[in-house]
């Protein structure tokens, strides 16, 4: 089936979920790294955890409260709390983000971002890193209030774009997530930044690619 969108998750994929507590490693020291992974994992507990109890907060609210908790189990100063929360706001790109997107804007790709993350945090991370003009539609999933993988998330793009589930390809850096997309019918590539192992989940993508350059080989 032909690609007729191209669809990115958002944190971890195109931006860097870690580089805040990165910008901080002098103040925080050495456990940087580990504490920055523990508030990733939180925060996408928190995530499921709500929408299975059905109680949505959005996920600014929810970086938030996983972060409360992150700073409490690695004895993190407080003082911190309004840094690293500022910094979330503006993650950097990965380096061949810009240059990927440029050029798959060329083929007349529709390229849109379907993530967690609420309409105003997309828009200002694209926007601070001058993304904005690449991107057809930023998808939020509080357009619905439940979050990944929820096969509704999924669903968002299909509908506007008035396209069948495996014509869109989709990219995730989030093994969890290339199976949800996945096992909806999405062409769901796996980026496998960390040299990391796939999930068990009943979706094996056709392609894993280490970065987004290696896209411009497969679509
Ligand atoms: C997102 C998270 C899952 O952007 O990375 O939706």
């Amino acid at each position: 089936m032909k690609t007729k969108a191209v669809v990115f998750d958002a944190y971890g994929t195109l931006f860097d979920v870690n580089s805040a507590a990165k910008r901080c490693k002098d103040k925080i020291g050495t456990k940087w790294e580990t504490f920055a992974n523990f508030w990733r994992t939180t925060q996408l507990e928190y995530t499921w955890l709500r929408s299975l109890m059905k109680r949505h907060k959005n996920f600014w609210d929810v970086t938030v409260d996983s972060l409360d908790k992150s700073m409490k189990v690695f004895n993190i100063n407080k003082n911190m709390k309004k840094e690293l929360l500022s910094l979330y706001k503006n993650l950097s790109p990965y380096p061949e983000v810009r240059g990927v997107l440029g050029d798959l804007k060329k083929k007349n790709y529709k390229l849109a971002i379907l993530s967690n993350g609420t309409p105003a945090l997309l828009n200002e991370l694209v926007v601070s890193n001058k993304l904005n003009n690449l991107f057809d539609d930023l998808f939020s999933v509080e357009e619905i209030k439940v979050y990944k993988p929820d096969s509704r998330v999924y669903k968002i793009p299909i509908e506007k774009y008035n396209v069948k589930a495996n014509e869109i390809t989709f990219l995730s850096a989030n093994t969890w997530d290339v199976s949800g997309g996945g096992n909806f019918g999405y062409n769901s590539i796996w980026v496998n930044r960390n040299n990391s192992v796939f999930d068990s989940l009943d979706f094996q993508p056709k392609n894993e690619i280490r970065n987004l350059t290696q896209l411009l080989d497969i679509v």
